[in-house]
């Protein structure tokens, strides 16, 4: 087993709002090695970003309640001081965003801004040392003429490039976690961040923790991946348990919604139906019930993440369907998906 650089245990975040008290993650573990990617899907809302942002200690705020443990290379984050984060971010853990514009200051030129960010975590490094590095950076990230691209602003850089700047500034990190860095981009230059991350990941034994809404971006890079639903883990597995063995409705529904140029959709498998809760009064029990089209009767109870098959411990979900059941009910005309619920 390779050293865990980061573990988050039961990570709880609430938030105080003027309609109640909003719970946007509850109870999320995850585990991440170096040289691993881990990807965390799920439609908008789901709680992605909240877990990523309070691992890096981005949610702390008086109208937000916190619980659990963040570790990093061991050390508690959670109740780390404000002065330790800003060590821990930007030199052991960094995050790229999906608008690269928002972290970039317009204004300086972009191989200035990775020199900051380089010598405010190296004591004692020269100006053309840093350059010289930040020149490297850029070029690691496949940015051509990286020795004139450095001298330019962030607007003369295209959004595809903009990222690779963001992800060249990443590079200093052990842990990075891209928070959907390509639902901005179209698709051919998608593909192309998503391969930079997972050969960055490969070859610097970088951890990262990718953010997507479509597991189909997941696909490229993933080697394991959690399906969050309603701020809650509903299924987890390796990249190959979560495609070819699905367990939760949610996870067949995201999957029968993935456009495949191999052959068209089947009628009854239409986008999920419905609309994630209101994470102001979630359903009793399961959190998926009221979109479910094989709820049941026991699904008023609330199920755990529990491995639910023989011999596979690292695959949970939060089903109760039997895996006989979910093996039947999972395949439409001949593929994996959510059937449409009965008019
Ligand atoms: N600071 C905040 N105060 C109140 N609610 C918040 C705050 N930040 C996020 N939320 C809510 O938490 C939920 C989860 O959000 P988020 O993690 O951004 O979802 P995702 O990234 O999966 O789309 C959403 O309902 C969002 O409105
Ligand atoms: S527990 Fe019940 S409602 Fe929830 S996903 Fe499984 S069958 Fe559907
Ligand atoms: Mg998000």
């Amino acid at each position: 087993m390779s050293e865990k650089l980061l573990a988050v245990r039961d990570l709880s975040v609430s938030f105080a709002t003027e309609g109640g008290l909003l719970s946007a993650v509850d109870r999320v573990c995850l585990d991440l090695a170096a040289g691993e990617v881990l990807a965390i899907v799920g439609e908008s809302g789901a709680g992605k970003s909240v877990t990523a942002q309070t691992i890096i200690g981005l949610t702390r705020s008086p109208n937000a309640r916190i619980e659990g443990s963040v570790r990093l290379h061991g050390a508690e984050l959670l109740d780390a001081s404000e002065a330790d984060l800003q060590k821990v971010r930007g030199k052991q853990i960094a995050m790229v965003f999906q608008d690269p514009m928002t972290s970039l200051n317009p204004v300086y030129r972009v191989g200035d801004q990775i020199v900051e960010a380089i010598r405010a975590h190296r004591e004692g490094m020269g100006n053309a040392e840093a350059r010289g590095l930040a020149v490297e950076m850029l070029s690691a990230v496949g940015i051509p003429e990286p020795q004139r691209r450095v001298d330019d602003y962030p607007h003369q850089f295209s959004g595809g490039m903009r990222q690779r700047v963001m992800i060249a500034m990443a590079l200093e990190s052990s842990v990075l976690i891209a928070d959907e860095p390509t639902t901005a981009l179209d698709v051919t230059i998608q593909a192309q961040i998503l391969d930079l991350l997972g050969r960055l990941n490969r070859e610097r034994g970088l951890a990262t923790i990718l953010i997507a809404h479509d597991l189909g971006v997941v696909a490229r890079i993933a080697d394991r991946v959690l399906v969050m639903y309603a701020g809650r883990v509903v299924e987890e597995g390796t990249l190959d348990e979560i495609f070819y063995d699905p367990q939760h409705p949610y996870t067949w529904g995201l999957l029968g919604s993935l456009t495949r140029l191999d052959r068209p959709r089947p009628h009854r498998l239409p986008q999920i139906p419905g609309t994630p809760p209101s994470l102001l009064s979630l359903p009793r029990g399961c959190a998926f019930r009221p979109r479910c089209p094989h709820a049941f009767g026991r699904c008023t109870e609330p199920p755990g993440l529990e491995a639910r098959l023989p011999d596979v411990p690292g695959h949970r979900d939060r089903c109760w369907l039997s895996p006989e059941q979910k093996r039947e009910l999972r395949q439409v005309e001949g593929r994996i998906g959510l059937e449409e619920p009965a008019a």
